[in-house]
């Protein structure tokens, strides 16, 4: 079975999260960055489409929600897992609804929240600031869940 992974992330969080993934699942394994263009035509060939992103400001990148949109079609044919990472874990589920089209949610064999991390030294000043001001705390916040790579993983051995 042919999997991608099709991602969005800022600081690496999401794309590390694939990483580990990658390396656990073996081979036929590709991941795209959504940041870099992603012909719809690559997608064709994969069985298993996996779709991250991390949220910034309640909202999901602007070109993984497009790309979902425009590519409806397409994904209604494929194994679809959802994947999305950030700090507000209370509102993961408006996340969700935001972020994929109804389609989707609805299609989707898992929908996976990955926890997410801040790392001040990756950040300026200001975003330091608002943080700080947002969680109550200063310094990093490290909130990943890596054991939902396994759920993944165990997700796609079902569709084998
Ligand atoms: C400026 C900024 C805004 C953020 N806004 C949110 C938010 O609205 N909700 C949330 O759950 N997490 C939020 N986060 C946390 C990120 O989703 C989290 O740091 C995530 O791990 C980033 O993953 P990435 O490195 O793959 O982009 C924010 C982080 C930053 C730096």
């Amino acid at each position: 079975m042919k999997t991608v992974f099709i991602y969005s992330s800022d600081k690496g969080y999401v794309s590390a999260w694939g990483e580990k993934l990658a390396k656990k699942y073996g081979e036929g394994f590709t991941a795209l960055d959504i940041k870099k263009g992603i012909p719809p035509a690559e997608i064709e060939n994969f069985d298993t489409v996996i779709l991250a992103s991390s949220i910034h400001a309640g909202s999901a990148g602007k070109k993984i929600r497009n790309f979902c949109r425009l590519n409806i079609q397409l994904l209604e044919k494929k194994n679809i897992i959802l994947v999305l990472a950030g700090l507000e874990e209370k509102e993961y589920g408006q996340y969700f609804e935001n972020t994929f089209p109804m389609a989707l949610l609805e299609r989707a064999a898992g929908k996976l929240w990955i926890g997410g991390r801040f790392d001040p030294d990756q950040h300026n000043f200001f975003i330091r600031m608002i943080m700080k001001k947002i969680k109550g705390q200063s310094g990093g916040i490290f909130s990943e869940k890596w054991d939902t790579v396994d759920e993944a993983l165990k997700l796609l051995d079902l569709m084998k």
